[in-house]
């Protein structure tokens, strides 16, 4: 596999679990992510492989959107700012794939119909959190599993309640399995 010098922009990656697999084989993976890089001051290198990206959904989520009213249109603003953007990056740097995930909301009233949806158990890791993928990439072989449920609402992600950045923090990992997945089919 030739994976020297190709560069893959991990923007908004957080712990950077969604690029783990190309860091692991060599990629150039640079993991563009607060708070050392803001996504909507960062300039992308040339020759930019492949784009990744997870902006946050705390202001897009189904799942917070009994606070939406509350919250105000200053806080829709703020979000749409950071997917606005990972497209502008992606739009300078013409990467042969690129693919911007969140969980179902109302993102898709801004960048229409997702490509694709998946659940964490379709890829192997056993619970529920419906998300939705834009992109232009390969779809990922899916090797579904039965999700574990733990509570009424379902798999242990909805039950792992809380505001802390922590607890946010940790509910936003992107799954291992479906990283894997991404990365088999798109190098
Ligand atoms: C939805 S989480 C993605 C987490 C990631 N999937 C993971 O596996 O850790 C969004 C991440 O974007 C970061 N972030 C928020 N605003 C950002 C910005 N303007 N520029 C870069 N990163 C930002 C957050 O700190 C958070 O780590």
């Amino acid at each position: 596999m030739l994976t020297l010098g190709k560069i893959i922009l991990d923007l908004c990656g957080g712990t950077g679990s969604w690029s783990r697999p190309y860091q692991e084989v060599g990629y150039d993976v640079r993991v563009i992510t607060m708070p050392e890089y803001d996504v909507r001051t960062y300039i992308p290198p040339k020759d930019v492989y492949g784009i990744l990206a997870a902006p946050p959904c705390d202001h897009f989520a189904s799942s917070g959107a009994r606070w939406w009213a509350t919250k105000g249109n200053l806080a829709l603003l703020e979000g749409l700012s950071v997917v606005d953007a990972c497209l502008r990056i992606i739009h300078v740097s013409r990467p042969v794939f690129w693919a911007l995930e969140n969980p179902i909301g109302r993102l898709r009233h801004y960048l229409g119909e997702p490509v694709m949806y998946f659940n964490p158990c379709d890829f192997g890791d056993p619970y529920t959190k419906r998300t939705c993928l834009w992109g232009r990439f390969n779809m990922p072989a899916t090797s579904p599993v039965e999700p574990i449920s733990v509570c009424k609402q379902g798999s242990w992600i909805q039950k792992m309640g809380g505001k802390s950045t922590r607890t946010k923090a940790r509910r936003s990992v992107t799954p291992p399995g479906f990283a894997k997945a991404f990365f088999e089919a798109n190098q």
